[in-house]
């Protein structure tokens, strides 16, 4: 009895584990933020590990961690509600991206990092953005996580 008990355990613990670590917790999320959701909505189901994950595509241009020096682009520790293009104070950020003007909201983020091109036309990051909403809302969990 004690055998099955730790058995059925073991099964739950693993399927509970592979559903958190796959796309499956992904499918599962963009189902509960229902058909054709709101930013707010997909903010609502957004996770921050997931995010983290995903700024491996960010990573080579940007470091996160508080301190660490800018690469290719500036460093992005604590840059959700901050003015846009003056995270960094040492980097030398385009014209083109500082005369948006602002700070950076949800949804102005989400707006960037659909198409950086659209959002501040001109601008030097050379990254083409991420179509996927829940890609956005997970990215934007992370980087309001980190400060
Ligand atoms: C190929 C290099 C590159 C990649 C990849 C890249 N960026 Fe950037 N990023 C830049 C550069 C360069 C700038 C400065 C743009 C300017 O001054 O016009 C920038 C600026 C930014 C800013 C504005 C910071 C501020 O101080 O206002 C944010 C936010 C940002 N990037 C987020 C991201 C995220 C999130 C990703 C990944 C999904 C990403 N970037 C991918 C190069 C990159």
């Amino acid at each position: 009895m004690r055998c099955r008990v730790l058995l059925l355990g073991f099964v739950v613990g693993t399927s509970l584990c592979c559903g958190a670590c796959s796309g499956e917790d992904k499918e599962a999320r963009r189902r509960a933020a229902g058909p054709a959701p709101t930013r707010a909505a997909l903010a609502s189901v957004a996770s921050a590990s997931a995010g983290a994950a995903l700024f491996g595509r960010c990573a080579a241009c940007h470091s996160i961690r508080r301190g660490a020096p800018d690469r290719n682009g500036p460093n992005l520790f604590g840059v959700m509600g901050k003015p846009v293009g003056q995270n960094s104070a040492r980097f030398g950020y385009t014209a083109a991206l500082q005369q948006v003007g602002g700070r950076w909201t949800p949804d102005r983020m989400d707006a960037w990092l659909t198409n950086p091109q659209r959002f501040a036309p001109g601008t030097s990051m050379g990254f083409p953005g991420l179509a996927d909403p829940l890609d956005r809302a997970d990215i934007i969990a992370y980087l309001a996580a980190q400060r």
